[in-house]
């Protein structure tokens, strides 16, 4: 089985890339052939400083060696040093239909949000498949933001394999359901792009500092909190504290007395 994923260097790594993508990567290398790689020209469409993405790109090398990722065990590389991916991905664009790019919605949400939006962007989802079929990826490991990317890839794969004969293997995402979105200190999902992250190597004072000013409810702390695994400190708890530790503070807040 091949299993392959990538990430953006357009900043320092969070929890969610932690939890969603990273550790769940790490912990395949025991169960097939992986393929890891920095998606540098996936960055280009939002990132132009030329030096921050150079530097950005040592700095998820690092921290993903860091966090387990062994070079002896996965192949892991710089999108941009294998340059036939963009080739490829011209190839597929040719077979893509536009419906399926404008539906997209990691599109769609920087469009709402009035991001000036580039041709990079749009055709994000198409460097993206040229990135799984390139390799004959079998298993693709995600956090739930990249799971529609995936579905445009089996789409994409499907129909060159009806036009020009069976070339593509048709991957599946892998995601994994209790950490498919991570919340950030703002209760959206942590993104690089929000600014709500917790860093996995971040200062400890800043992180302590962003911690400490995540705003949860306006309730008094003696009321009742019936909805407490809602509360995006408690989930954000449950990913880092022993299991005993967070639902311990669960069941004072919806007991009441804690705030
Ligand atoms: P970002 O949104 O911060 O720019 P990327 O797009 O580079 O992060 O994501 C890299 C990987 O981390 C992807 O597989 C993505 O699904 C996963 N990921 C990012 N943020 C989260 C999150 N908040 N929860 C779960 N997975 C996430
Ligand atoms: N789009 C992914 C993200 O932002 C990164 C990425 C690029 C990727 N190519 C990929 C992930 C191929 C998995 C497979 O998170």
């Amino acid at each position: 089985m091949r299993i392959l994923s990538g990430i953006q260097p357009s900043g320092a790594l969070h929890l969610g890339n932690y939890f969603g993508m990273m550790r769940p990567a790490i912990e395949l290398q025991e169960k097939g052939e992986t393929y890891y790689f920095i998606a540098d020209y996936h960055s280009m469409t939002s990132l132009f400083d030329a030096a921050e993405r150079r530097k950005n790109s040592w700095d998820v090398a690092l921290d993903f060696l860091a966090c387990g990722l062994d070079p002896a065990k996965s192949v892991f590389f710089r999108q941009s040093d294998v340059p036939e991916v963009t080739e490829l991905s011209w190839l597929l664009s040719t077979v893509t239909p536009m419906g399926l790019l404008e539906r997209c919605h990691s599109y769609k949400d920087k469009t709402a949000k009035g991001v000036p939006v580039n041709h990079g962007l749009f055709a994000y989802p198409v460097l993206m498949a040229a990135d799984i079929l390139l390799y004959d990826s079998n298993v693709v490991p995600v956090g739930r933001d990249q799971k529609q990317h995936v579905e445009v890839t089996r789409d994409v794969a499907v129909k060159f394999n009806e036009i020009y004969g069976p070339t593509f293997v048709v991957p599946e995402p892998q995601i994994r359901d209790e950490v498919a979105v991570v919340p950030g200190t703002d209760g959206q999902k942590m993104s690089k792009s929000y600014g709500n992250t917790i860093e996995i190597f971040g200062d400890e004072k800043v992180l302590r500092k962003k911690i400490m000013s995540i705003v949860t409810d306006t309730r008094t702390p003696a009321e009742p909190k019936p909805d407490a695994d809602k509360n995006n400190v408690i989930q954000l708890l449950k990913l880092v504290a022993p299991s005993a530790v967070a639902s311990d503070y669960e069941t004072r807040l919806r007991a009441g007395g804690l705030g």
